[in-house]
């Protein structure tokens, strides 16, 4: 049914207008001053902004990690997304090293397909480079449309490659039109750090943050960094914590190396801290990289508002409190790393971003969705407001405040790490493809009406046509 969105005020990445929008046949089929169409549901955004859908480019959403499997699924996962703002993730397949890359992928297809309620895509992980390896990349991303391949530096004897394996996958994505996307900690240096604390018997959550000091994060940016220099290559830095990498992400987009740094709500407005907090539920702010002393926070900020980092994700990965995250009693290796943020990611940017003067609200749009469209091959088809492209819209109440917490959240676990923060705005309504799946803040979607999402190689365009036929 043809929807008209009158009365709000649009914003893109790069304007603010007053103006009505015309959904036809799940696209924006018009945009303009004082529109009328016969048969459409008239939809009233006065006094709200109209947003493109947000973007989580980092989603672990039923991701097996640490002997059990985080919490929330395409289901939960993507309706809390939905909640947030957010109207398309990008999740991590994890692979399996001397098994075909094909079988990971068809895997992560049987577990999103009849779940997912907003559009999703998949990054692929590299954990190996061989001839099979090799030959199945170009089938990858053709067929699959996945045209970004992460590769873990940390989590030794677990996810983590060699430089060879990184090297390697740079030159080759080089070649076949793909995006690197490292997660960059000195996963050695961490393995005896670790070592050397439990000896000693430093057991407790915080040995977590101090056993991965921001120095194994800088050092291993700067090497992929460097490495992507080498290689003429792309490089995309996931879940950035601190200044260390900051620089050397700068450093390299200085020399005009092709660079990109995402950071993570949880680093901009919690600190290490919080891994002190009594009774184990430190637990709770486990994450990889870790939380850092508060005066990172600031450099984060100023990255996002100068360009040094271009994205925020949400590295959603959820574990309850109760039966998860203490596996780690006793063992701070063995708490599984993450957190529950997919909702909150779009709020947190908009209240301590815009809201706080930190950053536009232009910048806002494009930190949470036209750069992460643009760099994973999903613009102008997502990621902005413009006729032709998927009306995946945010209808969004800048007055309302509200206070997170579990007990409202929607996502499946049994706390919030931002438990009691207070922001300023809330996203009213959320359609995907031009249908409500949020409507005044009630969830009206359906199980499975999200899309799987083919998208472009790096630096490619995804038109409505190719979206029309690769979408399955
Ligand atoms: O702590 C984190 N980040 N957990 C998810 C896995 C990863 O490294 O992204
Ligand atoms: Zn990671
Ligand atoms: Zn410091
Ligand atoms: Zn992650």
């Amino acid at each position: 049914m043809k929807k008209l969105i009158k009365n709000g005020t649009i914003v893109t990445a790069s304007e603010t207008f007053e103006a009505d929008l015309l959904i036809e046949d799940g696209k924006i089929a018009s945009i303009g001053a004082n529109l009328s169409s016969s048969g459409a549901e008239m939809v009233d955004a006065k006094g709200r902004y109209v947003f493109p859908g947000g973007i989580d480019p980092h989603t672990h959403l039923e991701m097996p990690f640490g002997g059990t499997v985080s919490k929330d699924d395409f289901e939960s996962g993507t309706i809390a997304a939905a909640y947030g703002g957010t109207t398309t993730v990008i999740d991590f397949c994890l692979t399996k090293k001397g098994e075909p890359m094909q079988s990971s992928i068809n895997e992560w297809h049987a577990k999103s397909k009849d779940k997912a309620v907003i559009d999703y895509g998949f990054h692929l992980m590299i954990g190996e480079i061989n001839d099979d390896v090799l030959a199945e990349i170009p089938k990858v991303i053709a067929e699959e449309g996945i045209t970004s391949f992460k590769v873990f530096m940390a989590y030794k004897n677990v996810f983590q490659a060699d430089d060879e394996t990184l090297f390697r996958t740079l030159v080759t994505a080089k070649e076949l039109g793909g995006l690197v996307m490292v997660h960059a900690e000195n996963g050695d240096v961490i393995d005896y750090l670790t070592k050397q604390a439990l000896k000693k018997g430093q057991t407790d959550p915080i040995y977590h943050a101090l056993t991965r000091p921001p120095e194994v994060e800088g050092e291993a940016t700067g090497r992929a960094c460097q490495l992507t220099g080498l290689a003429n290559s792309q490089l995309y830095v996931v879940h950035v914590s601190c200044e260390n990498a900051v620089e050397k992400i700068a450093e390299a987009r200085r020399k005009g190396f092709d660079v990109w740094g995402e950071t993570c709500p949880q680093y901009l407005v919690l600190d290490q801290t919080a891994l002190e907090k009594p009774n184990f539920e430190g637990a709770k702010y486990v994450w990889s990289p870790p939380l850092r002393e508060k005066h990172h926070q600031d450099v984060l900020w100023n990255a996002l508002k100068n360009g040094d980092l271009q994205t925020l994700g949400s590295d959603q990965c959820s574990f309850d409190f109760k039966g998860q995250k203490e596996l780690g009693r006793g063992d701070f290796t063995k708490i599984p790393n993450g957190g529950p943020i997919i909702e909150d990611r779009v709020s947190i940017l908009y209240s301590e971003g815009v809201e706080q003067g930190r950053i536009s609200l232009n910048q806002f749009v494009d930190i949470t969705s036209t750069r992460i469209a643009k760099l994973f091959g999903l613009y102008p088809q997502k990621g902005t407001i413009a006729i032709g492209a998927d009306a995946d819209l945010v209808i969004f109440d800048p007055t309302i405040e509200r206070t997170i917490s579990a007990d409202s959240h929607h996502m499946a676990v049994d706390y919030n790490a931002f438990e009691g923060m207070k922001v300023k705005g809330e996203p009213v309504s959320v359609l995907s493809r031009g249908e409500f799946v949020i409507r005044d803040k009630q969830f009206v979607g359906s199980r499975g009406q999200g899309k799987y999402v083919k998208r472009a190689k790096y630096g490619q365009t995804l038109t409505s046509d190719a979206n029309e036929a690769i979408s399955k």
